[in-house]
């Protein structure tokens, strides 16, 4: 698992029943993160109430010290050498052991002398990686510490009035009677339905629970050594609902995930996007074309120091790095900027130049994976304005950048992305059509995008009734062992894309393949068996794409071509050439890889269900990857 949870209460009665249920419900809820294996832990003491603490997979007990781990520790081979020689005995090869050790022998070489919160300050500063952390320990009953660096940690809390006193001091006093509960997770739908009051904890920080009271310290290092001093977080009100992480009457996760993106995309352009065409009465100022605009709240700050950039380079992993490669057209002709793309873990291998007067774009559903947020840290390093693209407010890409756009897609549990790309490349559409608002060359297009943006979710609804079909092609695909995808121009991502989802939930090989590539190898792998979807919906590439069908179909290709319903054309090359198609509604170019995909996450889906996979939990995979 890939996500920790705590508990912990104070003058709060509840049984053990009760807190194991919190304890494995909020487990649950964070095993989409990752779920290799899970532990869990809790203290009684007849006379105390009960304080839970539940640990992942990196949990270890020790007699005296209980430590859960989301992380890894990168030195732990040095410091398990180190407490080997000094007398501890190692139970298992997990880099999380070495941390309960530590604290056994920071504890012993002190001689008890350090108070809890003291000795865990003493045990991290020893350590180097990325942690979420939650201690508990016999020595200090009644007490729990939780830090982080690297690793998201947030603090729920229950009682949102027992707070008041934090403004002025960071340890809360107990009054007789105040009731208290601690929620600590990995994230927040572990705890959404305990309470919506919460703390986003960053990253050095330690939280210390004790005896109803909590406090948040920050451990700052500089060259005389780690000090550590109180702070205040804001308190914020989480913007979640129970019901939006359940799967609502779908099987999978995937299947709700896929159906949910008519709604959306339209949260994803709520209040942002204005589509009004109405004058206002006898307004003789009123330009029609003016009414259209959009107005990202996170960038308006912003616009012109981005387009007076030297260019703009998008950063990101997996499905989020399609979607920017889906909009890096519609970036350069809108925003007229040189437009770069990185795969966040190459460019650190290359590190590769960035410089002041770069605009750099991290898109993240989760906003916390580590190879973008590496690259995150090292555009800053090098003075680049850092903008984010994530789906999770208050995660570390969303606070770490320097500006930023909420895709606000809602929570995504199935490992699969699926909303979140549509709804990124509607964030990155829109970034780019605010950046040419000046242009009145552009207008036209840009008012055409907008107009198309107004229906695009109504045709997504439309698209998604082709789940039939895609169940009857899934039933033709079920038993192959491999699947082309070729794509071109704005649909090479949709290509890319598509394979991706077959390879990682149906677990069947399929690669993405620039159509213009295909002559310089691919064309090889091509006979009548290979099944191979062909992208040729209307767009500069159609001619292209459709010599591209003639050319397969004239080897004896067995092809599925996804096109837009009404085209004619290739209705009839399929006629005489065989090929089965898949209608799609048509929009303008550069949002139809936004209609295309969905057909494509439908026959993905329905695959992985033929093929009797697991459709939320691929096979090795972890939804928020925080090791890299
Ligand atoms: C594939 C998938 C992954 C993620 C990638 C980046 O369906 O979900 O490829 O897109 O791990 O994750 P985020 O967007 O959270 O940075």
């Amino acid at each position: 698992m890939c996500g920790i949870f705590g508990y912990y209460n104070y003058r709060v009665s509840r049984d053990r029943r009760a807190i194991l249920e919190y304890l494995f419900t909020g487990l649950r809820r964070l095993e989409y993160r990752g779920y290799d294996s899970a532990g869990i832990s809790f203290d009684s003491d007849p006379v105390q109430p009960l304080n839970g603490t539940s640990f992942s997979e990196n949990g270890t007990v020790e007699h005296k010290f209980v430590v859960v781990h989301n992380g890894i520790i990168t030195n732990y081979k040095a410091l398990k050498d180190f407490l080997i020689k000094r007398g501890e005995v190692f139970i298992s090869d997990t880099d999380t052991e070495v941390i309960p050790k530590l604290c056994n022998y920071v504890y012993k070489s002190t001689q008890e002398k350090l108070s809890f919160n003291e000795l865990v300050l003493e045990v991290i500063s020893k350590l180097e990686g990325a942690y979420g952390l939650l201690f508990k320990s016999a020595y200090f009953p009644g007490e729990l510490v939780a830090c982080k660096r690297g690793s998201p940690l947030l603090l729920g809390i229950k009682e949102a009035e027992a707070l008041r006193p934090l403004q002025s001091s960071p340890m809360r006093r107990p009054n007789p009677g105040d009731s208290f509960e601690a929620f600590i997770a990995s994230d927040a739908s572990a705890f959404v339905e305990h309470t919506k009051q919460m703390i986003v904890l960053e990253d050095n920080d330690l939280l210390h629970l004790a005896r109803g009271t909590y406090a948040i310290y920050n451990v700052s290092k500089d060259e005389s050594g780690a000090a550590y001093g109180s702070v205040s977080r804001a308190l914020s009100t989480l913007d979640m609902e129970v019901n939006s992480i359940m799967k609502g009457g779908y099987d999978h996760y995937m299947q709700k995930e896929i159906n949910e993106q008519p709604d959306s995309v339209l949260q994803t352009m709520r209040g942002r996007v204005k589509f009004d065409r109405e004058p206002k009465a006898m307004d003789p100022s009123w330009d029609p074309y003016h009414e259209k605009r959009i107005t990202l709240g996170g960038l308006v700050d912003r616009i012109s120091t981005i387009r007076s950039g030297r260019r703009v380079m998008f950063v990101a992993c997996g499905t989020s790095y399609h979607a920017c490669l889906a909009c890096r057209q519609t970036m350069e002709e809108l925003a007229e900027l040189p437009v770069s793309l990185e795969l966040a873990s190459d460019l650190l291998d290359r590190r590769a130049p960035i410089f002041r007067d770069d605009m750099c774009v991290f898109v993240s559903q989760s906003g916390e994976t580590a190879d973008t947020l590496k690259a995150l840290e090292y555009a800053k390093e090098r003075g680049a304005l850092c903008i984010g693209v994530t789906n999770t407010v208050g995660s570390a890409i969303a606070r770490s950048t320097h500006c930023g756009v909420h895709i606000n897609a809602g929570c995504e549990i199935g490992v699969a992305s699926t909303k979140a790309y549509t709804s990124q490349m509607v964030a990155l559409t829109m970034m780019a059509l605010a950046l040419s608002e000046d242009s009145i060359r552009l207008r036209p297009k840009r008012n055409g995008i907008i107009d198309a943006l107004g229906v695009l979710p109504d045709q997504i609804r439309e698209v998604l009734k082709l789940d039939a079909e895609m169940l009857s092609l899934a039933e033709q695909l079920k038993e192959e062992q491999s699947l082309l995808v070729f794509g071109r121009g704005y649909n090479y991502a949709t290509a890319l894309e598509a394979a991706l989802k077959v390879k990682e939930v149906a677990l069947m090989h399929s690669e993405g393949i620039l159509a213009g590539e295909m002559k310089h190898g691919p064309l090889a792998l091509v006979d009548e068996l290979l099944p191979i979807i062909v992208i040729a919906t209307k767009d500069r590439m159609y001619q292209k794409m459709l010599s591209v069908v003639q050319q397969l179909l004239a080897r004896g290709a067995r092809l599925i071509i996804l096109c837009n319903s009404g085209d004619s054309e290739m209705e009839e090359v399929c006629a005489t050439g065989g090929g089965r198609l898949i209608r799609v509604p048509e929009t303008v170019e550069c949002l139809q890889p936004i209609i295309n995909i969905v057909p494509l996450q439908l026959l993905s889906y329905h695959l992985t269900v033929l093929r009797g996979f697991n459709v939320d939990q691929p096979r090795n995979l972890a939804k928020s990857v925080t090791v890299s």
